[in-house]
């Protein structure tokens, strides 16, 4: 109703990055600012929605009248996502680590004076996007993201049908996005590509939510 299309649905987006431990006081990670995906968060909220927000660490505050989860590891990511199920719409931006340490140390690797280096064994993390997307409680509306620096939307087109998700926002990171307050994508669903004009990350998030909002009508 009025400025609150999105009453009484429920949004579930990821953001930020994951971090894989390595022993108690290591980690490996993506770089991931968080800012689009609570952008995205807040923009949802304010569009009425009701919206969970499982976020990986980040040095970002809750967006007021979220939801928020803070979760560290991918596994931890989806099992989070999983418990926010029934969702009427996913918003995946997290920069999900897509590896982890197999085995991770329950005391800190020492560093013996003259030992080798470790060698870390690495084993797959869990697809989010791709899980939410055939889970049997699939959301109606299921949004991925690609970070791209080539031929952006043809591996988003093709990211969109491997994936199972309904729409692709597509990102041109060849410039300095990471981290940065601007953004250029272009949207990829069944019915075709937008581009949208390069625009501060709210407006992204205000323009994806509008979007969203239009297409749950
Ligand atoms: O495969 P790629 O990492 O390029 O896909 C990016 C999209 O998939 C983003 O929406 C990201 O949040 C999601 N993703 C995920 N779980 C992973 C890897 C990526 O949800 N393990």
């Amino acid at each position: 109703p009025g400025g609150r299309p999105l009453a009484g649905r429920h949004a579930l987006v990821t953001a930020g990055p994951t971090h894989e431990p390595i022993d108690p006081v290591r980690y490996i990670a993506n770089r991931s600012s968080g800012k689009q995906g609570y952008a995205i968060a807040a923009a949802l909220a304010a569009l009425g929605a009701r919206v969970t927000l499982v976020s990986g660490p980040v040095m970002l505050p809750d967006p007021p009248g979220v939801t928020a989860v803070r979760v560290e590891s991918a596994r931890e990511m989806l099992a989070a996502c999983e418990a926010a199920l029934p969702a009427d719409i996913a918003v995946m931006a997290a920069a999900v680590a897509d590896w982890r340490v197999a085995r991770e140390a329950t005391q800190k690797l020492k560093k013996e004076p003259g030992a080798a280096a470790p060698v870390l064994e690495m084993a797959l993390n869990p697809d989010i996007l791709a899980t939410l997307s055939r889970h049997a409680q699939r959301p109606g509306l299921v949004v991925g993201f690609a970070a791209e620096t080539e031929k952006v939307v043809q591996h988003a087109t093709e990211k969109r049908l491997r994936k199972g998700c309904d729409w692709i926002v597509a990102n041109d990171v060849s410039g300095d996005v990471m981290g940065g307050e601007r953004n250029t994508v272009h949207l990829v669903t069944a019915e075709g590509v937008e581009d949208w004009p390069e625009l501060p990350k709210s407006e992204v998030a205000e323009r994806l939510a509008r979007r969203i909002a239009e297409a749950m009508a």
